[in-house]
């Protein structure tokens, strides 16, 4: 439980000293998969964080790819939202196959208008990074659209009648993790994956998915990373 303290949250939030600490997880837990995962697995989940700010760890980067590819040979687009440098967007590139892949971002970072309770801890604009820098991390492939903007408002040009086979979310707030359950439930095809990151350790992110569950027929799946996931019956 010691990652939900506010205050522990509060003082490496955001900094090095995060980004450290994810580090150093990331560096134990590939060790720890290299002793029994497949090498070529592990380098192309090495090759999606290589000169990249990420704020997943391995085992996270671990899962998102491992979902994103269990949805293969599904009818049904691919979508994140929260893309900051690109990491785990390219995870999905890699495994989204000829599906499309739908990215959502500001691209300057963390909303100041819906951070609210969670000022303690953010600032707005903290993870920004420029649209064009991820166009080029990403531009080796093809199908891959860019939403820049406040999500959802955002999501008005994405083309009518989208379904999605698999969609991640990384969105750190409240307000942002309930828009984007909001938006995408209802265009998630059945069998189809809902994944958001920090659900054990980010109080709105938990509060989002218990309130959107109340009247949906979805159990929520917790990982044993922060993630959390939902299969669309
Ligand atoms: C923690 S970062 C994402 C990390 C990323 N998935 C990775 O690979 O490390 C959170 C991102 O969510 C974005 N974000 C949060 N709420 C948003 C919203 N309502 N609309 C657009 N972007 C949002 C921020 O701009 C930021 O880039």
């Amino acid at each position: 439980m010691i990652l939900r303290n506010a205050w522990l949250q509060r003082l490496l939030g955001g900094g090095a000293a995060e980004r450290l600490g994810i580090r150093m997880a990331s560096l134990l837990e590939y060790a720890s998969l290299r002793a029994h995962k497949d090498p070529d697995v592990l380098q192309h989940i090495r090759r999606s964080r290589w000169k990249r700010k990420t704020l997943v760890t391995f085992n996270e980067a671990y899962m998102v790819n491992s979902l994103a590819a269990s949805v293969a040979g599904m009818p049904g687009d691919l979508a994140e939202v929260g893309v900051y440098e690109g990491s785990t967007a390219r995870l999905l590139c890699e495994q989204k196959g000829d599906a499309a892949l739908h990215l959502f971002d500001t691209f300057e970072g963390l909303p100041a208008g819906v951070l609210k309770s969670e000022q303690v801890m953010y600032r707005p604009h903290q993870y920004s990074c420029s649209l064009e820098s991820v166009q080029e991390f990403l531009s080796d492939f093809a199908d891959v659209h860019f939403y820049k903007g406040y999500f959802p408002d955002s999501a008005a040009s994405l083309p009518a009648g989208r379904r999605f086979s698999f969609v991640h979310f990384d969105v750190d707030l409240y307000q942002s993790t309930l828009d984007c359950l909001k938006f995408f439930y209802p265009q998630m095809l059945p069998s189809g994956i809902m994944l958001s990151h920090d659900y054990s350790i980010l109080e709105g992110v938990r509060q989002a998915f218990t309130e959107f569950l109340t009247d949906k027929p979805e159990n929520l799946i917790e990982l044993p990373t922060t993630q959390c996931m939902l299969v669309k019956r």
